[in-house]
């Protein structure tokens, strides 16, 4: 059974309530599709507006972070239950900004990934090696490692149904979008770890983006890679191109 497409925005900490509700309305005949599935994954103050603003379409909202309590003392965190009650059904965990400036550990995104499975809620987790990483020859040693760290626990069930977002931390906000050859080596390898973890079946099904500098133009060849499933789009998504990248089959 072929993998479908899925295309997801990550707004970073673009967009006022208003401003993402203008957005939205600016996106909605650009980003329609039958064929690939569109997801929004906005900053939290923007979720009850932004999944207000997408009823009656197929977009789906998404968080881009989240902690690993239900509530409590945890001043300025926001709890799974919290996102799903305001209506997310995803969840970006991992993401290489929050590793790099949050200090956030292969052992704590475990937990949310975790917790974030016992809510409901579909991980988007992402995973990439630095440039120097990359220099070294150890991306591939690197990217099987937190993978590895970070689906321990998880059932195999759980993991057919996630998504991993490979973003080479190189190619995030530069401009410089990873070849379609090196996007899809390390997506295949990403895509054989979890056949190791679990078995052939659940590599088949989980679905693998690719992100990094992902625009209009570079979006069609790294999607039709075999092992490549959509993309996590940053920047692009702010503007009308992410319904070209969304539409990139056109
Ligand atoms: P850019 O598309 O802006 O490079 O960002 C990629 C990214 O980090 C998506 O999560």
């Amino acid at each position: 059974m072929a993998r479908r497409k899925v295309v997801a925005g990550n707004w970073k900490m673009n967009m006022t309530p208003s401003e993402a509700k203008a957005l939205v309305e600016t996106l909605k005949p650009l980003v329609e599709s039958n064929d690939v599935d569109v997801i929004y994954c906005v900053p939290a103050i923007d979720i009850v507006p932004v999944v207000e603003a997408v009823k009656g379409t197929k977009v789906e909202v998404g968080a881009e972070n989240m902690y690993i309590e239900e509530k409590g003392a945890f001043t300025g965190e926001i709890s799974p239950n919290m996102l799903t009650d305001a209506g997310c059904k995803y969840v970006i965990i991992g993401h290489s900004e929050r590793r790099q400036y949050f200090k956030e550990d292969d052992a704590f995104l475990n937990k949310k990934v975790l917790k974030a499975f016992e809510h409901g809620l579909v991980p988007i987790l992402c995973c990439g090696e630095t440039l120097e990483q990359r220099e070294a020859g150890v991306t591939l040693d690197w990217i099987n490692l937190q993978i590895k760290s970070d689906l321990q626990g998880v059932t195999k069930e759980q993991a057919a149904s996630m998504i991993i977002a490979y973003e080479p931390i190189w190619a995030i906000g530069t401009g410089k979008t990873a070849t379609s050859e090196q996007a899809q080596e390390v997506c295949c390898a990403i895509r054989k770890t979890v056949a190791g973890i679990f078995d052939t079946d659940t590599a088949e099904k989980i679905r693998i983006q690719y992100g990094g500098s992902v625009n209009a133009k570079t979006a069609p060849e790294l999607f039709s890679m075999p092992d490549i499933d959509g993309g996590l789009v940053g920047g692009a998504a702010l503007k009308p191109d992410f319904g070209q990248i969304v539409n990139y089959r056109n």
